[in-house]
């Protein structure tokens, strides 16, 4: 229940952002994602996910890379900003879903985005298995920390509980977010 009402309250925070969100956000939003995008090789066969897409900052930077790239988002508000994001590529296809309850198959996704998500997440460990869920097992998992919300310890702690594979982790003064570029963990 506590949740569903943690979730309720995401909603109209981001709702009521979404109008001022890119001017408050984008500048601070794309350093992450240019440091993140530096972590990781596009292929143009792969599927993409990006968890918590918000207003589709990501969208122009991969979309004409690979084959499908999907937005979901819990927000209609910023979901319709990213509507407008998505114009300039065929391949990207955007939902409004609860990153903790993806619509999608077992083991979809090459490469899985969430960037600036977990905090949000009533159990981040939650959200990050769904994630895993959708990933394929080789896939790369990408995602970033606020480093207002979790210290560097309790954020690898949650991506070690999610039974993830660090390949990488970046600290960079210079963002607001941990980076992290993981795997599954291979089990032994
Ligand atoms: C700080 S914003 C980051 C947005 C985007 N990734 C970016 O870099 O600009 C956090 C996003 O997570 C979304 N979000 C929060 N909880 C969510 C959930 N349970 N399911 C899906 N999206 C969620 C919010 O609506 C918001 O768009």
């Amino acid at each position: 229940m506590a949740e569903w009402k943690k979730k309720r309250n995401i909603v109209h925070h981001y709702n009521q952002l979404a109008s001022v969100y890119d001017i408050q956000y984008a500048d601070e939003q794309k350093a992450k994602i240019e440091a993140v995008l530096e972590k990781v090789a596009l292929e143009n066969n792969n599927f993409v996910l990006d968890v918590g897409c918000g207003t589709g900052l990501l969208f122009p930077y991969i979309a004409n890379k690979v084959q499908l790239f999907i937005g979901i988002d819990i927000s209609r508000e910023l979901l319709k900003k990213a509507e407008t994001r998505k114009e300039c590529c065929s391949n990207i296809h955007i939902l409004l879903a609860d990153a903790d309850h993806l619509p999608f198959r077992f083991w979809s996704f090459n490469i899985t985005f969430a960037i600036t998500l977990l905090q949000n997440s009533p159990n981040p460990l939650v959200t990050l298995q769904e994630i895993k869920r959708v990933s394929k097992k080789h896939a790369r998992i990408m995602v970033t920390g606020l480093k207002k919300k979790f210290t560097q310890k309790t954020f690898t702690i949650i991506l070690e509980n999610a039974k993830l594979e660090l390949s990488a982790l970046e600290t960079d003064n210079n963002l607001k977010d941990y980076i992290a570029k993981c795997h599954f963990k291979t089990e032994t």
